[in-house]
Order: structure tokens, then sequence, then C-alpha cells
């Protein structure tokens, strides 16, 4: 568990108090993408700026951050990047394709294209650093989230070459070259870490590593060749910075829940497949929780899905601490004056 650093204006925040398992004066709530394509601001700001480009300007960066923060008064920002930053960032050629995500232009398959691969340092994103310097300063009070995609759902992108289905080719080189696959890992873990460290040098309050694609391996394969580079970017991290805690984050993963939790983190995050009491069981009780409305939901009538959010903060009463959020990312279609009413149900129960 991480001790709190009382000279930080975040650190007394509901969502620090949370994460640390210490008694909230209301639950705290944040969306993930909650700054995206459901806010018409958030179009406006991008119009005419490709994804990867705005993730690399710090005034669009802090702009976009502070949006729902601004219009929902959710508990928290979470930096507006994206986890194939960092790859480009040390050199490697992609893009982000609306309506498709990462594309990769070669993917990495052989032990000559981890050449591709060098260490992230700090000097290959100093706007990085500059962007989480300028929310942390607007933002006050209020935590900003950093994060990095874990080692297996980068590698998936890497080696897949894109967003996939099945992840076939990943799940090839994972079994019929482990070595390769581990050592992709391992740089993978270590531009992942750095990342965090970054934002968190900078003034991050909380970060979460997701882990989107894990819950695609049985609990056998996650364990041998997925946990420990995760465990390496969580535990690194923990080193460097032990008042800052740790979400761990993945969809589709009721079967690994434990494993992640145990993997090194405060706060585990739950997707909408598994309650928050089934969460709360199989983690022993020794992790706050985060989640879990079904993104769907907010499609349905106020009466449904207020009954939805009254059940999940019950169950979430429970866990020794709750972070509301959603199973999985806002829908680009989302009404966010659902968002926003959400938001003031949670703050009142
Ligand atoms: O608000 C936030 O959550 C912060 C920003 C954020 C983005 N991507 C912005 C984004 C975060 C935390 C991410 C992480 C991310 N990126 C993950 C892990 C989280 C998850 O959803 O599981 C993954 C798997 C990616 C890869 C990626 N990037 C995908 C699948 C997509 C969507 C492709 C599409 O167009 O549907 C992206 C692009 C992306 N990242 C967008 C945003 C707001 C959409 C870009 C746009 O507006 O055109």
């Amino acid at each position: 568990m991480t001790s709190p650093d009382l000279s930080s204006p975040t650190s007394t925040s509901p969502l620090l108090l949370a994460a640390r398992q210490q008694p909230v004066p209301r639950t705290p709530v944040w969306f993930m993408r909650q700054a995206g394509r459901s806010l018409p601001e958030y179009r406006k700001a991008r119009e005419g700026v490709p994804m990867l480009e705005a993730c690399r300007t710090p005034e669009l960066v802090t702009e976009i951050t502070l949006q729902p923060v601004r219009r929902h008064g959710v508990d928290a920002a979470i930096f507006f990047s994206d986890i194939v930053v960092p790859l480009q960032a040390v050199g490697l050629d992609l893009d982000i394709v609306p309506g498709v995500g990462p594309v990769v232009a070669e993917p990495v398959r052989t032990r000559a294209d981890l050449d591709r691969l060098p260490p992230l340092t700090p000097d290959m994103v100093p706007d990085i650093a500059e962007s989480v310097r300028l929310l942390v300063a607007e933002l006050g009070p209020t935590p900003l989230i950093g994060f990095a995609g874990a080692p297996f759902t980068l590698a998936s992108y890497l080696v897949e070459g894109g967003p996939s289905k099945n992840h076939e080719r990943t799940k090839a080189m994972m079994h019929g070259d482990p070595q390769l696959w581990h050592d992709l890992c391992a740089r993978l873990a270590q531009i992942a870490g750095a990342f965090l460290q970054v934002q968190a040098g900078a003034g991050a309050s909380v970060v979460q590593l997701f882990d989107s694609w894990a819950g695609f391996l049985s609990r056998a394969d996650y364990l041998r060749y997925v946990e420990p580079h995760s465990r390496r970017v969580l535990a690194g991290f923990a080193e460097a910075f032990p008042a800052v805690p740790r979400i761990h984050f993945g969809v589709g993963t009721g079967e690994l829940l434990t494993s992640m939790a145990e993997a090194g983190c405060e706060v585990i995050g739950v997707d909408y497949r598994v309650s928050l009491t089934d969460a709360v069981e199989r983690t022993g009780g020794r992790y706050a929780v985060q989640g879990n409305l079904d993104p769907a939901l907010l499609f349905a009538p106020w009466e449904a899905l207020e009954r939805r959010v009254r059940e999940i903060v019950a169950e979430g009463r429970r866990a020794p601490g709750h972070v509301f959020n959603l199973g999985h990312g806002v829908l680009p279609s989302t009404d966010p004056e659902v968002l926003t009413r959400v938001v003031e149900l949670v703050h009142e129960l």
C-alpha cells in the first residue's frame, strides 16, 4: 500500500483516499475515455488535427484533458494521450487511424525487428512532461491520472500490426519463440515504465496500467508469459513513486483478476462482466476496486440506469475502497448529459 504524500494538494482527494482504503466524503467517479468523441467540444478541438499530433501538442492536450472535468465534475482527469504514444516516441512508424485504432507500418515479428525498439528516455517525450505540468497547475486539488499500456496489450498491436480479433500472431510468437516474446515484452515493460514515471515525475498523482486485451489469455499463459513483465512495470513504478497509487485494468479478466491484482496495484479495475462483490471476494478484500458500469447501459432509460448505478455504489461499499467508473471506455455516441447525471447521482448517494 502507498503512503500519502501530504504535501500534495490531491492527497486528500476522494480518489486518493479511496485508493488508500481510507474513508471518503463521497464515492469518487471518473470515466475511461471521458475525454473524446462523446464531447462536442472535443470534436471541435480536434478538427483537422490527427490524433497523434494532438497527443504531442501540450496546449491541446491540456484543453482536451480538462474538458470532461469542467463539464461533468468528475473526481479525476485522465491524461489525454494514447498507449502507442511512447512507441512512436522511440521511433516506431505508426498511426492512429480514425475508427480503426493504432496501425503499425512494419509489424514487429523477428529478433531484428526488436532493434527498432530502443528504450524510452525522458528526453524523447519532453512535451509529455510539459503537458502534465500545465495540467497539474490547472487542476489544483483534482488528481491527474497518468497511464500506459501494459506489455501484452502493446505487444499485440506491434506483432499483429494493428487491432486484432484473435491475437493469433501474438500467441504464435509467445508459444513458438518464448525467448523472443520475453525479450519483446521486457523492452515494452521498460517503455511503459518510463512513460508512467515521466508522468508521475511531472505531477500525475495516480497511474493506470491498461492491459486491455489480457482477457484473451488463459490464466496459465497470463502467469507465464505476461504477468512477470507487468509486475516489473508496476514494481519499478512503486519503487520510484511510493506515494502514487497504481490502478491495474483489463477487459474480460474475470479469470485473471486475482493474478492482475497481485501483479502489484492498490486498485484493481473491474470490467462489467464481473460484479464488484465477486471482484472483492476474488481478491481477498485486500484491494480497492474500480468500476464497473457497462458503458452500453448509458443508452438505457434513466430509471434502469439509475437502478444499476445505485447497485454498483452499494456493492462498492463492501470493498475496502471504491472508485466508480465504467467497465470499459465511454462509447463515442454516448449522450454526455447522461454522464453528467451519473456523476451527480454517484456524488449524492
Ligand atoms: O479519456 C481517456 O480515457 C484518455 C485518453 C485515452 C485514449 N486512449 C485516447 C484516445 C486513453 C487512456 C487511451 C488508451 C488506449 N488506447 C487503450 C487502452 C484503453 C482501452 O480502451 O482499452 C487502447 C487499447 C488504445 C488503442 C486505441 N487508440 C484505440 C482502440 C483507439 C480507438 C480507435 C477508434 O477510432 O475507435 C485509439 C484512438 C483513441 N485514443 C481515441 C481517443 C480519444 C479516438 C481518436 C479520435 O478521436 O479519433
